[in-house]
């Protein structure tokens, strides 16, 4: 058979930690074996759960975290009596390892196998030793057990006591072979009930079993561990045997966990097998920082990993790209996190006495703020026989929890964000890849469709999903959240249309299923669309150039109030009480292109909100800032950096891939608070061809070129006057009547002269001037004109001087505004103006006027 892989199906293990594990069913007689007689080489891991060597790795030299165990199964076939001295014959005649070296182990109970061990094998009953515990085998707290017996091999007094496994130490007498004999069932923990055919299960580790037979008592100095060490040596550029040597274990052994359990799919997390995969990961890394490494290293031993054993493993070959990412990223990024947690636990060891644990606080605090897992800080600690307060770590890790909570309750919360929120305490935080990558493989562990948690959504679903970790950037710091898309093996695809944090740092992706299907732990190659970041990253970028000019050109008292960055354009609002005037804006558009074109690097970096502050970043009042940010730097002014910022966005690498920068608006948005608006890169190309573009349609359109424009326009514009002037002019004349044509003479209502005309189309503004040519007209009398125009009537009644005692042209209007739907009226008893909705009433309120007339002068 060949190797199962690491991941088990049965659900109390974390791992496959021994050859056994994949049988389990066929001992437990749920699935009947296609032969009673199986052999396999197994791939292990053990780290994490009952069998746990992590600890151990690099402290001897036969423990791994990853090894591969040789085994014989027999499912109700063969038993002691046959296994037994099979065991001794392989041993010592096949192998030919010497008799007198050999010791042998059984349980204290097992009276059956120290017989067939002396009387069928022959060895001296003083070579016999019982053991309890150390030969009861169980791969979990539940499922199948039994006694067992184990063969050891005596590596000589230089290392060690004698007397035996039992008394003497692990140093000397090594196991090389353990049968188990399969005969109960746990389950549950302490409960056992008899298997139904008792089996063997027999293990001899492949790396113990080489190093004894290449005649060393070092397992790592085995072909596979030692071009791995060498290897390491290599890309650090150390020494494999010097005083890196137990770096150099420590990296080999977690480079083949980790790739191995990267290539049967597990990919880092905040929990479960994802954890210790990280646990792992870190702890190699960490070695590696040791050594002075100033580049990731571990990815770079994955071509000698598969090298050797891809042949064997063609799973490993298949993976490989994928375990080279994963550790690449990985790497890149804790690197400075590794870097700033080690400085701060050598500063808090340093306050402690000799022995003293490391309070839990300080272990919790790398732990959340610099992602060391506690195994890690232990590891570190242990060099200098210190440990944690272990308890402490874990109610300060309560205690946050709980407060997390509390904060959450507090804030009109709905049943959605109560689902994020559980999901974040399962989960953790969702490890941000983007500033390194746009394209990633992530591990599906979050769905919500409809508003609830389900496990499997379908083509045509909206869904919000939560993974490992992703290369999108969820909305933050005015930085729009990334689009994209995530595929499965099997053609499934779903669209990202935004990405969003919930629950303080969970990154949520929200989008639709296109095609397929996606379930929890589905894996899926997540890719930011790259376009649309790079017009992202150009106007961020910009954005930090702009508020530092602001400043420079405006005054120190210009504060970020508000930021937007699109892929296509920026807003950025500050505190700043006058308009900016043009020239002053084209001075900051030119000092921003200037540093565009200087082409310098943009640098990020983590430190503690404190540092940043002192290197001058520009800080946003009343954030709160955790123990660690990052702060970008970008530009140059006389040898001081043009800007320092604190920020988590995307940034260009180069300020010359901002490529061009305009200001297109400049407003106010409230009291003391202007905003400006602006593109960059592709958008800001894109607002010059579209400006020119209608530079050229003015000009074709008044038949002339972009450089004649204005004066053309101005030429308009005063023939444009004169025309309105000639316009008025000709109506005024049209409607008094003069210049020859005959003016309707003004009626006599009892001895007053009144002249009521219609003059459509006039404007009301001009209605005024020709009441008053009307009047000098008639000499003395009334004069009433209404214009209708654009869906309503204007009104204007005029009173010749000698009248007003008697009448008023406020009143007078105001009965014809009434006919005309209209209320009011005003002006002078001389001169009054109204208008009303109802132009169709034009007629009506002249007659009204006249009988208002009529009355008033009889
Ligand atoms: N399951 C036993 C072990 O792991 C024998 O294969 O040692």
């Amino acid at each position: 058979r060949a190797s199962a892989s690491l991941i088990p199906h049965e659900p109390s293990l974390l791992f496959t930690v021994a050859g056994m594990v994949p049988f389990m069913p066929y001992f437990l007689g749920e699935e009947v074996p296609p032969t009673r007689r199986m052999v396999t080489i197994q791939k292990c891991v053990r780290a994490g759960g009952k069998h746990n060597d992590l600890d151990d790795i690099g402290r001897t030299n036969r423990h791994f975290t990853f090894f591969e165990m040789m085994g014989n199964f027999s499912f109700g076939d063969y038993f002691k009596a046959e296994a037994i001295p099979w065991a001794w014959e392989f041993v010592t005649e096949v192998l030919g390892l010497e008799r007198e070296k050999l010791w042998v182990t059984v349980h204290v109970s097992d009276d059956e196998a120290a017989e067939i061990w002396q009387s069928s094998v022959g060895v001296p009953p003083e070579r016999i030793q019982r053991l309890d515990k150390d030969n009861w085998w169980a791969a979990g707290d539940v499922g199948p057990c039994g006694p067992c017996s184990e063969i050891f091999y005596d590596l000589g007094p230089e290392l060690g006591d004698g007397g035996g496994p039992a008394h003497g130490g692990e140093d000397r007498f090594v196991e090389i072979w353990n049968l188990v004999f399969m005969q109960f069932d746990q389950p549950r923990p302490g409960e056992r009930v008899p298997l139904p055919k008792p089996s063997v299960d027999t293990g001899m580790g492949l790396e113990r079993i080489t190093a004894l037979m290449q005649g060393t008592n070092d397992n790592y100095a085995i072909d596979a561990l030692r071009t791995l060490i060498e290897a390491s040596a290599d890309r650090s550029g150390t020494d494999p045997d010097g005083e890196h040597a137990v770096a150099h274990r420590v990296i080999a052994d977690h480079v083949r966990a980790s790739s191995f359990l990267i290539a049967d799919g597990v990919l880092p997390s905040n929990e479960g097998r994802g954890y210790v995969l990280r646990r792992i990961m870190r702890r190699a890394m960490r070695h590696a920082h040791i050594m002075g490494a100033e580049d990731p290293l571990l990815w770079k031993l994955v071509a000698t990993l598969v090298a050797g054993m891809g042949a064997a493993f063609p799973e490993l070959a298949r993976a490989e790209a994928l375990i080279t990412e994963t550790l690449r990223h990985e790497e890149a990024r804790f690197k400075e996190m590794l870097e700033r947690g080690l400085r701060l636990l050598a500063d808090e060891t340093a306050r402690l006495g000799a022995g003293e644990k490391l309070p839990g606080e300080v272990a919790f605090r790398l732990y959340d703020t610099y992602g060391f897992p506690l195994d890690l800080t232990e590891d570190v600690l242990r060099g200098e026989g210190r440990g944690v307060d272990s308890a402490g770590f874990e109610a300060a890790m309560e205690r946050q929890r709980a407060e997390a909570r509390k904060s959450w309750a507090g804030s009109g919360q709905t049943a959605e964000d109560e689902l994020w929120f559980d999901l974040r305490e399962r989960v953790g935080a969702t490890e941000f890849l983007g500033y390194t990558t746009l394209a990633a493989d992530a591990v599906v562990a979050g769905l919500v469709s409809g508003g609830k948690s389900v496990d499997r959504v379908e083509a045509g679903n909206e869904v919000s999903i939560v993974v490992n970790q992703t290369p999108f950037y969820a909305e933050a710091g005015g930085q729009t959240g990334d689009r994209g898309t995530l595929e499965g093996e099997d053609g499934t695809a779903v669209e990202i249309a935004d990405t969003r944090y919930c629950a303080d740092d969970l990154i949520v992706h929200v989008g639709t299923v296109k095609s397929g299907a996606v379930a929890l732990d589905d894996v899926l190659e997540m890719r930011v669309d790259a376009a649309r970041r790079s017009g992202l990253r150009a106007h961020h970028s910009a954005t930090h150039l702009l508020h530092s000019a602001l400043r420079r050109q405006l005054g120190a008292h210009v504060t970020q109030k508000g930021s937007l960055v699109a892929p296509d354009r920026l807003r950025f609002d500050i505190s700043h009480h006058a308009l900016i005037e043009r020239d002053a804006l084209a001075g900051i558009e030119r000092a921003v292109n200037r540093q565009i074109r200087a082409n310098t690097e943009v640098a990020t970096r983590l430190m503690t909100p404190d540092e940043a502050i002192g290197s001058g970043a520009m800080a946003l009042f009343g954030e709160k800032y955790g123990d660690e940010v990052r702060v970008v730097t970008m530009g140059e002014d006389a040898g001081e950096p043009w800007s320092v910022e604190l920020c988590g966005g995307t940034h260009v690498a180069r300020t010359g891939d901002i490529g061009a920068f305009k200001i297109v608006a400049e407003s106010a948005v409230a009291a003391g608070v202007r905003r400006i608006e602006a593109v960059a890169g592709d958008a800001a190309i894109a607002h010059f061809t579209g400006q020119e573009d209608l530079l050229m349609r003015a000009a074709t359109a008044l038949k002339t070129s972009p450089a004649q424009l204005p004066e053309r326009i101005e030429a308009l514009i005063e023939e444009r006057r004169r025309l309105e002037r000639e316009l008025s002019e000709t109506r005024r004349k049209l409607a008094t009547g003069a210049q020859g044509s005959e003016p309707e003479p003004a009626k006599k209502i009892d001895g007053i002269a009144f002249a009521g005309r219609r003059v459509d189309g006039v404007p009301a503004k001009e209605l005024r001037g020709m009441a008053d040519d009307l009047k000098k007209q008639i000499g003395s009398g009334v004069v009433a004109l209404v214009a209708v125009g654009g869906g309503k009537a204007s009104l204007v009644v005029g009173v010749t001087d000698d009248l007003t005692d008697r009448f008023d042209a406020v009143a007078l209007v105001r009965e014809g505004a009434a006919a005309l739907g209209g209320k009011g009226g005003g002006g002078r008893p001389d001169m009054a103006q109204a208008g009303g909705p109802d132009a169709g009433a034009a007629e009506k309120a002249l007659e009204s006027i006249e009988q208002a007339l009529s009355a008033g002068a009889g």
